[in-house]
C-alpha cells in the first residue's frame, strides 16, 4: 500500500473520461488512501455520485450545500485536509476556469483554496486540446506549479483520433506513487531528448550509419524521468530497452525521420537535449526497392545534407525553453564546440572528446565539459553514463529555473 493515509481529493469535471474516475478511485483506495470525491454538475451527466460514493466510501461533495438540511461543503477544509487536489479527467472548460479563478462550482473554489499540490489530467477532443486558449491555460497552471499530466494520443470518443485522451487509471496512479515517494525537481517538466544514431538508408538492404550506441540519450532520458520530468525519446536504431511510466519512446531511422518527430514535439516541452549522433548527409538517389547490383566498375554514391535539427530547434526555441546539444570533436575541440553552441542558439553543449580513452561510442563511461552560453565551461571526470546523466540534468534543473 504506498499511499497509505494520503489525503486524495479527486476533482471530476464532465468528460466522458468520467468513467475512468471510478477505477482511479478504486486504485488509490487499493493502495491506502483516503479518497474524497468532487463532482462538478456536468459530471453527474457521466457517471453517478453513487458510484463514486460507493467506491470511495465517503459522501460525494458536489454543491455547496445539501438543500435540504442546509449543510455546507467547505472547500476550506476540503482544501486544507488534502495532500494533493487530482482533477481528472479535467475539461478545457474546467482547465479554463482553474486559470481564470471562476469560481462557479465547489471543485474550482476547492482549487483555489488548495494548499496542497493541484495534479491535472486533460480529456478533450484533439482539437480542443489543441485550441490556442487551453494551450494558454494550460501553460497558465503549469506556472502556478500545477503538474499537469499530459493526454496521450489515440483514439477519442468523438471517433477521431489524436491527442486528448485522459491518461489511463494505472499510468495517473504510478504518477501519484512516485510523486509521493520523493520529491522531484522536474516535475511538470517535459523533455524532448533524442538518442543513437541515423540510418540513410542506400537501398533496401544496405545504409551508411555510425557508431553511436545511444546509451548516452537513454541514460538522459531515464534521469529526467527519474526527477519526475516526462520525456519523449527519439531515438535513431540502437540496442536499448527503456521502461519508465514517464518516458514515451519514439523509434525512427533517418535523420529527416527525426527531424519531423522533433518538429512536433519540440514546441511543448520546456526544453530538449540533442543526443543523436544525426548523420550529416543522406543518400541523393536511394534505389527504394530494387537492391544495388555488384558491377565491375567503381561505385560512387552522392550525398546531400540532411538539416541540422539542433539548428532548427534553436532557431525556434523560446526564451522559456532550453536546448542543449552534444560536440563531438577530434581537433580544436573548445573552439569547435564554442561556435556550435552559438550557431544553433544553446544553452549548453556537452563536449565529448574522441581522444578521451573510455569516452563516447560503445563505452559505458564519458568524460565530458560543459560549455554555457553565459561562457562557463565545466569540467567532469571519468564517469559512468548514467552519473555523467545525472551531471546534464542537475545542470538542467538549475538553468531551468531562471527560464520560468
Ligand atoms: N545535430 C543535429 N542534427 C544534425 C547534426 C547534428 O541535431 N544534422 C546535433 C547533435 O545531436 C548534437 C549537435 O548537433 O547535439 C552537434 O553534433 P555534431 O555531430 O558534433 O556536429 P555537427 O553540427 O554535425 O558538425 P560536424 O559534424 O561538422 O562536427
Amino acid at each position: 500500500m504506498k499511499l497509505q493515509g494520503k489525503h486524495i481529493l479527486l476533482g471530476i469535471s464532465g468528460s466522458i473520461a468520467a468513467y475512468k474516475a471510478a477505477f482511479l478511485v478504486r486504485l488509490l483506495v487499493k493502495e491506502g488512501a483516503e479518497v474524497q470525491v468532487i463532482m462538478t454538475p456536468a459530471s453527474k451527466e457521466f457517471i453517478t455520485p453513487v458510484t463514486m460514493c460507493a467506491l470511495s466510501g465517503k459522501p460525494v461533495a458536489s454543491e455547496f450545500f445539501v438543500a435540504n438540511d442546509g449543510t455546507w461543503h467547505s472547500h476550506v477544509d476540503m482544501g486544507l485536509w488534502a495532500d494533493l487536489l487530482l482533477v481528472a479527467p479535467a475539461t478545457a472548460s474546467t482547465i479554463a476556469k482553474m486559470a481564470t479563478g471562476v469560481c462557479d462550482n465547489l471543485l474550482i473554489t476547492t482549487v483555489l483554496s488548495a494548499k496542497c499540490p493541484v495534479m491535472v489530467a486533460p480529456a478533450m477532443d484533439l482539437d480542443m486540446y489543441r485550441y490556442p486558449a487551453n494551450q494558454k491555460n494550460l501553460q497558465t497552471l503549469k506556472s502556478y506549479g500545477q503538474i499537469i499530466l499530459e493526454p496521450g494520443e489515440g483514439e477519442l470518443a468523438s471517433g477521431l483520433s489524436g491527442k486528448g485522451r485522459m491518461q489511463e487509471p494505472e499510468e495517473i496512479i504510478s504518477k501519484v506513487i512516485s510523486f509521493f515517494s520523493s520529491p522531484k525537481k522536474l516535475y511538470n517538466k517535459s523533455f524532448l531528448v533524442t538518442a543513437g544514431p541515423t540510418y540513410e538508408k542506400i537501398d533496401p538492404v544496405r545504409y551508411i550509419g555510425n557508431r553511436s550506441s545511444g546509451k548516452m540519450g537513454f541514460a538522459i532520458a531515464q534521469s529526467l524521468a527519474e526527477e519526475g520530468a516526462s520525456v519523449t525519446l527519439v531515438s535513431g536504431p540502437v540496442n536499448l530497452e527503456i521502461s519508465h511510466p514517464f518516458i514515451k519512446i519514439i523509434k525512427v531511422e533517418s535523420a529527416r525521420e527525426m527531424e519531423a518527430e522533433c518538429l512536433k514535439i519540440f514546441p511543448d516541452t520546456d526544453g530538449a537535449v540533442m543526443c543523436a549522433a544525426v548523420f550529416d548527409f543522406r543518400v541523393e538517389n536511394i534505389s527504394e526497392k530494387r537492391k544495388i547490383k555488384r558491377t565491375s566498375d567503381g561505385f560512387s554514391l552522392s550525398l546531400i545534407p540532411n538539416d541540422d535539427i539542433a539548428s532548427r530547434l534553436g532557431s525556434i526555441k523560446t526564451e522559456n525553453q532550453l536546448l542543449v546539444g552534444f560536440a563531438l570533436e577530434t581537433d580544436h575541440e573548445m573552439e569547435n564546440a564554442k561556435e556550435k553552441l552559438n550557431k544553433k542558439n544553446l544553452d549548453f553543449i556537452v563536449l565529448n572528446s574522441l581522444t578521451d580513452k573510455g569516452a563516447c561510442f560503445g563505452f559505458d563511461t564519458n568524460k565530458i565539459s560543459v560549455l554555457s552560453d553565459n561562457g562557463s565551461i565545466i569540467n567532469y571526470p571519468l564517469k559512468d553514463k548514467k552519473e555523467v546523466a545525472k551531471d546534464i540534468v542537475a545542470l538542467i534543473t538549475e538553468r531551468l529555473k531562471s527560464k520560468v
